[in-house]
């Protein structure tokens, strides 16, 4: 890249767009499934420990090593003076997030803009027969139709990330978060007040501690991850465009607290529909696309919120995808001196490739062998649960480590901006980073695979 690396316009600017990473499917859809199928409330509480103990020191690890470096991952390693072997962290999280987790991430965004057209062409009086399920059913094993939604979604991430980081990624994020929190209120309004909806509030606010399981905590620690942003350097390629003068751990703090606050109002949206219609919460992946269409078609203009609702998932989404994108094309760019538009045009076409197994298996076919499950299990759900309950946790432990035992005092610079900055926890943040995250991470996933 020539001349001065590209920055954010404000520290809010940053703020969104790291909430705009934050913020995507992993709130709205993946949080909401897993909550579901791990027996509610009791999950959700293990999920905000997990994110106030781990989540947030390892952002704040990831911001430092980003905006010390001036560097996107790969290279930001050996550029804050470390050995350049620490540099694979950077390499594994671009090949695990900019190439694996976008290629399926795809798949579902492109499942946001079917929902789209369908909202407007039916899928209202489908859904008030309450066959949304069967209805989704059908679609993702209809293999030419979740190949040509994924394929126009990944045009969109493509055109927007071709834009720049100012101009492109910053001003979309800065639009579509706030719509997406207001819409999301006046869903839960609804929600809440169908009849029958208790069951579901009682669900997913009075824990039952004896639903939770090992998996249940690695699942915890992987959807705490994904849904931060985390452990692939997707974080620190943010941090590197974020001017030395902001408070860092202030804009962590933000990050985290709108990124969680989404995924438990998105809870609160879903859960006591699910009841309400008497749905399993249990359902899987399709949770969201089949329980929300229900809750709209009770809703007077209906068709027009569903409408607004999927069109801002898919702009939560749009955004999510931008961030792992990003990373690739600020990767591409640094080690290959491309140009932008020809690192996006690359990269774009290698991820739409890797997409297509993952699309094509919800119709059942490729399936992969999964160690940790023991079987045979789609290639979406591979690459869902490898990435986010292997790679991202091994990527924070790995990072966790560089910073807190080998490169303590610098990061303690970064992140208080060479001492002008105090916050009354940078003491608890080294200890989270030095000890605590990266036992509970090698805790927690050696229990689950039945290690301990
Ligand atoms: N956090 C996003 C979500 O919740 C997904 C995501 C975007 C992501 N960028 C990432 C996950 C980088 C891991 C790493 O939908």
């Amino acid at each position: 890249m020539n001349g001065q690396r590209e920055q954010w316009g404000s520290k809010w600017g940053f703020v969104l767009a790291a909430a705009g990473s934050a913020i995507g499917l992993g709130n709205i859809w993946r949080f909401p499934w897993l909550v579901g199928q791990h027996g509610g409330a009791a999950f959700v509480l293990v999920y905000i420990a997990i994110v106030v103990l781990i989540g947030l020191p390892v952002m704040m690890c990831e911001l430092s090593v980003g905006r010390a470096a001036q560097k996107a991952p790969y290279l930001a390693f050996s550029s804050v003076g470390a050995n350049p072997a620490w540099n694979v962290i950077g390499l594994m999280g671009i090949i695990t997030g900019g190439f694996l987790v976008l290629s399926y991430y795809n798949v579902v965004g492109g499942w946001t803009l079917k929902y789209m057209y369908e909202s407007l062409a039916g899928l209202m009086t489908i859904a008030g027969n309450g066959e949304s399920g069967q209805f989704f059913g059908e679609f993702i094993s209809h293999k030419t139709e979740v190949v040509t939604y994924t394929l126009l979604f990944m045009i969109f991430v493509m055109l927007i990330v071709a834009g720049g980081v100012g101009g492109g990624i910053e001003r979309a994020c800065k639009i579509m978060m706030p719509a997406l929190f207001v819409i999301l209120c006046i869903l839960i309004g609804r929600s809440m007040t169908l009849p029958g909806a208790e069951a579901g509030v009682k669900f997913y606010l009075e824990p039952d501690f004896t639903k939770l399981t090992t998996k249940s905590f690695l699942d915890a620690l992987g959807q705490a991850f994904f849904s931060l942003t985390l452990g692939l350097g997707a974080m620190m390629t943010y941090g590197s465009y974020l001017k030395k003068e902001e408070n860092l751990p202030s804009a962590a703090v933000y990050a985290c607290g709108l990124d969680t606050g989404l995924a438990l109002l998105a809870g609160l949206a879903i859960f006591p529909a699910v009841f309400a219609m008497g749905f399993e919460p249990g359902a899987g992946v399709g949770l969201t696309f089949i329980t929300l269409p229900g809750v709209f078609a009770k809703m007077p203009y209906g068709m027009i919120f569903s409408f607004l609702f999927f069109l801002l998932l898919f702009f939560a989404a749009i955004t999510s995808a931008m961030s792992l994108l990003e990373a690739a094309v600020a990767f591409a760019m640094e080690r290959f001196l491309m140009r932008r538009k020809d690192a996006v045009l690359v990269m774009g076409i290698i991820i739409i490739l890797l997409g297509i197994p993952s699309a094509l298996s919800l119709s059942g076919e490729p399936k992969i062998f999964a160690p940790w499950a023991g079987k045979m299990v789609d290639f979406f759900d591979f690459v869902d649960e490898f990435c986010n309950n292997f790679m991202l946790p091994l990527g924070s432990f790995l990072l966790c480590i560089f910073v807190g035992w080998t490169w303590l005092s610098p990061a303690c610079k970064e992140v208080t901006n060479d001492g002008k900055l105090s916050f009354s926890w940078l003491n608890m943040w080294v200890w989270c980073v030095r000890v605590i995250a990266p036992a509970g991470i090698v805790v927690i996933f050696a229990n689950a695979m039945g290690w301990l």
